[in-house]
């Protein structure tokens, strides 16, 4: 049994002042908790003097429960006093930790933005659609057939050398990179009944340094139309509208003789812009020509049965020439997402 303790009003004074200075100076709820229990519960000194009680002679018990009693209820009143203000506390503290500042400016996800160059050969994908022709794709991994010989370009072509285009090994795979999307101009033939008008807009590959005006990658629109007696004119009246929608409609466009393998005869053409800042110019656009025999031959078509024309030309420049503040090809392929917002984002 511990010792007892005698029950004077020195000791029962001392421990509820010792349970009140406790309880005030806590500053949270847990160690309010903590200080009762030291103070008031089980094994503490006023639990003590209260357990104390039952051996105090009759006489004076009445006077020390009630000094006992008093100093109990003094500490549980201090107790529940100093509980609801920190609750307060806590709860103000909650409150301001989880406010809402309905006026603060949101943080957004950016919504990002498309490439400007997949835009453009989206917006003329949907401007020959709009003549009833049709998009195709090609694959970038291309058959050598495909990419040259089926194209009428012979095998000592400056363009069939290791200096132009990437091979791929071993050589005997007979893959390049496409270094054209006139291929697909064969693979559309091949692949649908006549007549064909197609537009297939791609990646292209060339071993081109990559400065203001080259890129190894870059990205051409290749259009091609078999049909019975198609001619020059219906060439130049496709490019004509596909210019002035491209340019806006003062667009005009000239050809002037050219060479290409694969057709014949060929040209260069050039479109008009009445509006360029530093003044009128005509601009190297792309090339076309009426579809060799020989290609015609090499997808199977009888060539004094179906003619017609084809067409490509480089989207970067299109881009550059739509907008003549873009002045530098590698802003397109840096990716630099500052670059594409300038556009605009179509969803
Ligand atoms: N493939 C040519 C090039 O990369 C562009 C071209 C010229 C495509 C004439 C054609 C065409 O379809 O008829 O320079």
């Amino acid at each position: 049994m511990p010792d007892p303790t005698p029950i004077t009003e020195h000791a029962v004074t001392e421990a509820k002042d010792a349970a009140l200075a406790a309880l005030s100076a806590a500053s949270t709820l847990a160690e309010l908790k903590a200080a009762r229990s030291a103070h008031v519960g089980d094994g503490s000194p006023l639990a003590k003097l209260n357990g104390e009680l039952r051996n105090v002679p009759a006489d004076q018990k009445a006077a020390a429960g009630r000094l006992v009693g008093e100093s109990r209820a003094a500490v549980s009143r201090a107790f529940e006093a100093r509980e609801a203000e920190l609750s307060a506390v806590e709860e103000a503290a909650q409150l301001a930790e989880e406010a809402v500042d309905v006026t603060a400016v949101p943080r957004r996800w950016s919504p990002g933005a498309r490439h400007p160059l997949n835009l453009l050969m989206e917006q003329i994908g949907d401007i020959f659609i709009g003549m009833g022709w049709e998009v195709a794709e090609g694959p970038e991994l291309e058959n050598e057939w495909f990419n040259f010989d089926a194209l009428n370009t012979d095998a000592d072509h400056p363009a069939r050398s290791e200096q132009d285009t990437f091979f791929v090994e071993p050589m005997s795979s007979r893959l390049v990179l496409r270094s054209q999307t006139s291929p697909v101009q064969i693979r559309s033939l091949l692949s649908r009944e006549l007549p064909v008008y197609v537009v297939a807009p791609g990646k292209v590959f060339r071993k081109d340094e990559l400065d203001a005006t080259h890129t190894p990658v870059f990205h051409q629109v290749e259009g091609i139309a078999i049909d019975k007696g198609l001619t020059m004119a219906h060439l130049r009246g496709t490019l004509e509208h596909f210019a002035r929608l491209m340019f806006g409609q003062e667009a005009k466009i000239r050809l002037r003789p050219n060479f290409f393998p694969f057709t014949e005869p060929s040209a260069e053409m050039d479109v008009w812009q009445p509006h360029a800042k530093g003044g009128a110019r005509w601009i190297e656009w792309g090339g076309c020509g009426m579809v060799n025999r020989n290609v015609l031959r090499a997808a199977g078509i009888d060539p004094d049965e179906y003619q017609g024309f084809a067409f490509g030309m480089g989207i970067e420049r299109t881009l550059m020439f739509r907008n003549e503040q873009l002045k530098d090809m590698r802003d397109m392929v840096e990716g630099d997402i500052r670059f594409s917002q300038q556009f605009g984002m179509v969803v």
